[in-house]
This record gives structure tokens, C-alpha cells and sequence, in this order.
């Protein structure tokens, strides 16, 4: 599959997104290394701190199905900036992968793409 083609998906399942907040849909779609795709979007909550980012919707949709072998990960959101994944995102993504490719895209559809090491040198680990 072609980076557009995950960043086409990436923005499909951004229409899914539950954002009564921030008015913010970001989509992420997440390619395992067997070529499996999940899907997420992210999902607001009230107490705010609750909310799920997108790329961690997806993480545990595949984690749960039994795969932790991420090799891609294209998100989607229509910032004026990049849609890079936080902080959070990155250490949570990292657990599973650093080598994987981070894919960000931003209004009108062009995207960056990056390695998660790149983005995360230096996880959290014990
Ligand atoms: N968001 C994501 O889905 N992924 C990120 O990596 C950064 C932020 C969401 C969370 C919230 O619903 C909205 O973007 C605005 O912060």
C-alpha cells in the first residue's frame, strides 16, 4: 500500500471522530507489519484528560486483536500545521515500535513523514 492510500484511510476514519470540544477530527490509520490496517479516530470526553487521541484508538485496536508489530502509522487532521502525534502518543507508540514510519498531514493533504525514533529518541523505559 502507498502512503497516500494509508493517509486516504487515515482520513476516512477521521469522520468517525468524537469531538464536541476542540471541533478537531484527527484520524489515524496503522499498518502492522503483516499489512494489517486498524483504524481510530479520536473519541472526547467531558473531563477533558480523558479524552483519546486518534493514533492510541488505533494502537489499542490492534494491540487487542493480537498485533504489536507496527511498521506505519498515517494521521490525519486539517490544521493548518502538521497533525503530529503528542507526546503521549509518541512514548505509546514507541512501546511497541520505534522503527516505525509516522506519517502527518495537514490541510489540503500534504504530509511529512518521519521515523518514530525521530520523533522519540528517547522513551521511557524501565
Ligand atoms: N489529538 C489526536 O487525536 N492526536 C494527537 O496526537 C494530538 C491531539 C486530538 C485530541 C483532541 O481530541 C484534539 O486532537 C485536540 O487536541
Amino acid at each position: 500500500m502507498t502512503d497516500r492510500e494509508l493517509m486516504d484511510i487515515a482520513e476516512a476514519a477521521s469522520k468517525n471522530a468524537y469531538v464536541p470540544y476542540s471541533h478537531f477530527a484527527v484520524g489515524a490509520a496503522l499498518e502492522c507489519s503483516d499489512g494489517t490496517v486498524f483504524t481510530g479516530c479520536n473519541v472526547e470526553n467531558a473531563a477533558l484528560g480523558s479524552t483519546i487521541c486518534a493514533e492510541r484508538t488505533a494502537a489499542c485496536k490492534a494491540v487487542s486483536e493480537g498485533h504489536r508489530d507496527f511498521a506505519r502509522i498515517a494521521i490525519w487532521g486539517e490544521g493548518q500545521g502538521y497533525c503530529m502525534p503528542c507526546g503521549a502518543c509518541r512514548q505509546f507508540l514507541a512501546e511497541f515500535s520505534t522503527d516505525m514510519e509516522v506519517l502527518c498531514a495537514k490541510a489540503g493533504g500534504r504530509y511529512v513523514s518521519y521515523k518514530l525514533r525521530e520523533l522519540m529518541p528517547h522513551t521511557f523505559n524501565y
